[in-house]
């Protein structure tokens, strides 16, 4: 029979409690690595072509009205295609161009309770982000982020009651998302904007999970987990009918420096401080749904740290007991260097022996 030390057990239970709070507090994020979307994804199959009969029979639910956000009215060079195009298409749309100042009145007068927040988030970024939601749950509509363009008409996007986009290899994004208005999954994100509201050591952390697509696909995630009625699904619009085929809805105005720019944000946070980062208007375009990776990474540098204080603090206190071998022995052997631990993983028994054998 094994006798397990008193220590050991102590160790191993507050090691299990500690390993379940974490898995407990990041549950949504691991459920989220595993979430394809697939149970609400917007079939291939069911987007009429550009000019079929089919779109006009089918109900309409989400209004016509197109979102954009910049800082004011005039928009850069780079993103006036992208926005032309969008426009060129709609011409029976609503559209709504937000700038710094109407959001801000926006919130003022229509959400006064996220005043506080609003005014106080740390990068424009984040109420870049944070308007779009209030805007589609009280309006409803289609938001479009400046930089993507449409390919052909979204009458059919209207046929759903909110759909956003899924993002590759997890999760979604906040680019381009429709809704109708008072939906109950953007009515649930801007309540829980506050909540998230906070700050991480890692502005480019800060900035994803307070507001940007980390944010949204966490809190989409659980809302999922509510198990919504026909009305509350939200619908998914897979990368191909994003913008891969030639019937997609929307283009890629980033070109191929895209990528670099996203590359040279993760630079950006890691060397700049941020009033420096949160200057350069460019960066709200950026998207930062792509990043799983290094999050992912962080996560197990996170868990890998935590596991090795836990196994430095058990050798710490438990085994400080255990007398110190004399010295001159186990001189050259790894043992040496920590005595206590390796003695108990060993067992007394062998390393008597092994003592034993040095002391002949
Ligand atoms: C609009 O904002 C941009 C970027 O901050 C700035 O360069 C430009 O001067 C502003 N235009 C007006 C008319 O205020």
């Amino acid at each position: 029979m094994v006798k397990i030390r008193r220590g050991l057990l102590i160790f191993l239970v507050i090691n299990i409690a500690i390993i379940g709070l974490l898995v407990r507090s990041v549950f949504t994020l691991i459920t989220l690595l595993f979430e394809d979307g697939a149970r609400d994804a917007i079939l291939r199959a069911e987007i009429p072509a550009p000019n079929s009969e089919l779109i006009v029979q089918k109900p309409r639910f989400i209004p016509k009205i197109i979102h954009q956000t910049y800082v004011n009215e005039s928009i850069p060079e780079v993103w006036r295609e992208a926005q032309q195009s969008c426009l060129k298409f709609h011409e029976d749309y609503e559209y709504k161009l937000w700038t710094d100042e109407k959001s801000r009145h926006f919130i003022a007068t229509e959400y006064p309770w996220f005043m506080d927040t609003f005014d106080n988030y740390p990068a424009p970024i984040q109420r870049a982000d944070a308007i779009r939601y209030f805007v589609l749950a009280y309006f409803g509509g289609i938001y479009i982020d400046l930089d993507d363009g449409c390919n052909r008409r979204l009458d059919p996007l209207l046929s759903y009651h909110a759909w956003v986009r899924r993002t590759v290899p997890t999760g979604i994004s906040n680019d381009a998302m429709g809704a109708i208005k008072q939906h109950p999954f953007f009515v649930r994100v801007i309540e829980m904007l506050q909540q998230y509201n906070r700050n991480w050591p890692l502005p480019y952390v800060t900035v994803m999970y307070s507001t940007g697509p980390l944010f949204l696909s966490v809190v989409w995630k659980e809302y999922m987990r509510s198990d919504p009625t026909e009305e509350g699904r939200v619908r998914i619009l897979m990368p191909d009918e994003y913008n891969r085929h030639e019937w997609s809805f929307f283009t890629h105005h980033r070109g191929s420096s895209w990528h670099g720019k996203d590359a040279q944000l993760i630079f950006w946070v890691r060397i700049a401080p941020l009033p420096l980062l949160l200057r350069d208007e460019s960066l709200i375009s950026i998207q930062m749904g792509r990043h799983w990776l290094f999050l992912t990474v962080l996560g197990f540098a996170t868990a890998g740290l935590v596991g090795l204080a836990l196994w430095w603090a058990y050798s710490r206190v438990f085994l400080l007991g255990g007398s110190v071998p004399p010295k001159g022995t186990l001189r050259n052997s790894t043992v040496r260097r920590y005595p206590k631990f390796w003695r108990r993983l060993a067992g007394k028994e062998r390393y008597d022996l092994v003592e034993n054998r040095h002391e002949v």
